[in-house]
Parts: C-alpha cells; structure tokens; sequence
C-alpha cells in the first residue's frame, strides 16, 4: 500500500475565505455541451460562477466538448451545441473579457497533459469513480469505452492547466475533483522531488439544492423535463404545468414526503429570494395549479431580461466564434507554459 502525504487543504472549499482573498484564487468550472442549459445549471452552478466572477477572482470556464463523446455513440450537433451553452453563460453573466472561455478539444498541450497524468492513476481508483459508474448506467452502456473511464483525468488537465484553485462544480463532480487532487499531489511528489509544480484544488458547492425536472426525477436534458433558460414563456409555462405534484390543496414545503410540490416551491423560492415555507403559506389551500401559475409569474420574470440579452446576442453569428477565438488564444498560452514545466519536472527536454 502506498501511503499519500497528509493533505494541505480540505476538498471542499470553505465560501468566506473566498470572499476574503479572492485574488488569490483561480476558478475553472466547464460543462459539457450536450445541449442548452436549464435551470438545475442555472442555480446549481451559473449564478455561483458568475458571483465569483464579479468578486474579481480569475475564472476560467471550460466547454468540455470531448466529454460528449463520453457516455454516447456520436458527437451530435457538437458545434450547435457549443453555440449554446456559450450563450446561456454569456446571457446569464459570464463576461469574455474577464473570463476565458474555451473549448477543450482546441487546447493542445492541455490535452496532452493526459500522458503523464494517466501514469499517476490506477486502473482500479478509475474504475471505482461512483459518477463514472453512474453515467454509464444513466446511458445504458454494459461496456465502458477507455475515454469513459479515463475522462476524470482529462478533466484534472482541464483544473490544472491553468492552475484552478477552486472548481465550483454539483456534489456528483467531487470525486473528480479528488481524483484531481491526487494527480496534482502525485506529480509534485513522484515527478518533481516535492516541488509544488500543481496546487491541489478545492471543490466549491453550490448553496443552491438540487432541482427536480417536471416528470419528478433529476432534471436533465435527455429526460425532456428541464426548463431551459432559452425557453420562451409559453413553453415554461406548458412544462410547469405539467409539473408532477400530488392532491393535497394545502401547500406544503416537504421535500420527503412531497418532492413535486416542494421543487416547484424551491424554484419559486431561488428566484424571488424568499423560503420555500414563505411561499407555500402565501398559496396556502389554493392548491398546485395555483402554486404552478406563481412559480411560472415568478420564473419568467426573473428570466425575462436574461433571455433577452440571450437572443440579442444570439442575433449575431459572430460573437460566439469571437469569444472562443480568443479564449483558445489565452488557454493555449496557459497550456503550454504548463506543459513545458511538465517536462522539466520529467527531464524530457533534449
Ligand atoms: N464534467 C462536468 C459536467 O458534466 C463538466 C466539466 C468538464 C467540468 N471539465 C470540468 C467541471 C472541469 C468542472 C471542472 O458538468
């Protein structure tokens, strides 16, 4: 057995050290561009990303597009869908002139990171990854392809490229997040005699709790469930009132025992910065069609100036190309720099 070192920091980042020293951080969140973002993103991560941003802490954000190809037989509409989940960051608050925005696949030394940092894990430590495990069970796959399995790796060259600190990210990335760590902390150790070449990152988690789709079941895209950001009012308003609730008129919060109602309350709640229990009581008996016609209101008005800036944006076909463009710029300088003290640390230069 081999023993790691005792760890510097805890995984889970601590949210008023932050505030207090945000120029001594670096953030790097991503998604994965399967398609454009819904609400579960908007308040488990988007509105994190774009409140750090503003504390003025470095941000990067990856659009991990080789992940697609993680969990399904083809890429899709990869590049359409990059288009997209560029402009909900963009439309939500993500500022190209303070953050980096880049699509992996386009960053080359990042990508080949990947060489030493698969020599620093097991083929056992990958197969135990509980979200990898979950992904492929989610998709249907009995045979894991080998970028499956080894994707968490890819992803620690996504943090350490650019030396992230913080990667506000779902309770489901934390394993990776760890993974991370360790790569970070095997290298220094095995590859540079101890020497801090990467800094072990912290996962920052959202204070926002998850949401359910309408169906009831975890929001999410391939379910057909989620509300996109880009949705118009009428179709946010057909998907909430199809929401799953149950015939009780009096309006509870009780995320147990009512899980479809208490969603919807929470939604409510997250965009009028109120307590789910709060609003249940001004429903009171009026029951969920009554609960259903507050949360669309509430909903679409909070989002009614985001999807405006989105379709203004959208409205010109240059704007995302100019954003990548210039990310993929600054990340591959990022890159390669890093990858250049990679083979330092292993001798390889000739
Ligand atoms: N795996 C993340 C997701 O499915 C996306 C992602 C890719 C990411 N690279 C990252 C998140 C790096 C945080 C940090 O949403």
């Amino acid at each position: 057995m081999t023993v790691e070192p005792a760890q510097s920091t805890a995984l889970i980042a601590d949210e008023s050290a932050v505030a207090a020293d945000p120029a001594s951080h670096r953030v790097l969140t991503g998604d994965r561009p399967t398609g454009p973002l819904h609400l579960g993103h908007y308040f488990g991560t988007l509105r994190n990303r774009v409140r750090l941003q503003s504390l003025g802490v470095d941000t990067y954000l990856v659009v991990a597009d080789y992940q697609v190809i993680t969990d399904r037989q083809s890429p899709g509409e990869i590049a359409a869908n990059v288009s997209e989940v560029v402009l909900d960051n963009l439309a939500v608050g993500m500022d190209s002139e303070r953050t980096t925005i880049f699509p992996h696949s386009q960053i080359r030394a990042l990508n080949q990171l990947m060489l030493p940092f698969l020599s620093l894990v097991s083929v056992a430590e990958l197969q135990r990854n509980p979200t990898v495990k979950e992904e492929a069970e989610a998709a249907g796959i009995s045979s894991i392809s080998g970028l499956l399995l080894t994707y968490p790796v890819h992803q620690a060259a996504d943090i350490l490229f650019c030396h992230g600190t913080l990667v506000p990210v779902g309770d489901d990335q934390l394993p990776h997040v760890e993974q991370t760590r360790l790569i970070a902390r095997r290298f220094n150790d095995r590859y540079a005699g101890g020497r801090q070449v990467f800094t072990e990152p912290q996962a920052l988690l959202s204070p926002a709790p998850r949401l359910l789709g309408v169906d009831g079941r975890k929001m999410s895209k391939s379910r057909n469930n989620a509300i996109e950001i880009r949705a118009t009012e009428d179709v946010t308003a057909r998907l909430i009132r199809r929401a799953v609730t149950d015939a009780d008129r009096r309006i509870t919060y009780d995320p147990d025992s009512r899980p479809g109602v208490s969603s919807l309350l929470m939604m409510a709640a997250l965009v009028t910065e109120r307590s789910p229990h709060e609003v249940a009581d001004d429903i009171g008996s009026r029951g969920a069609s009554a609960l259903k016609a507050h949360v669309t209101e509430v909903v679409n008005e909070h989002l009614r100036p985001i999807r405006r800036r989105r379709a203004e944006l959208a409205a010109d076909p240059g704007i995302v190309p100019a954003v990548l463009h210039a990310g993929a710029e600054k990340a591959t300088a990022d890159a390669e720099q890093t990858l250049q003290h990679v083979h330092d640390a292993l001798g390889m230069k000739y």
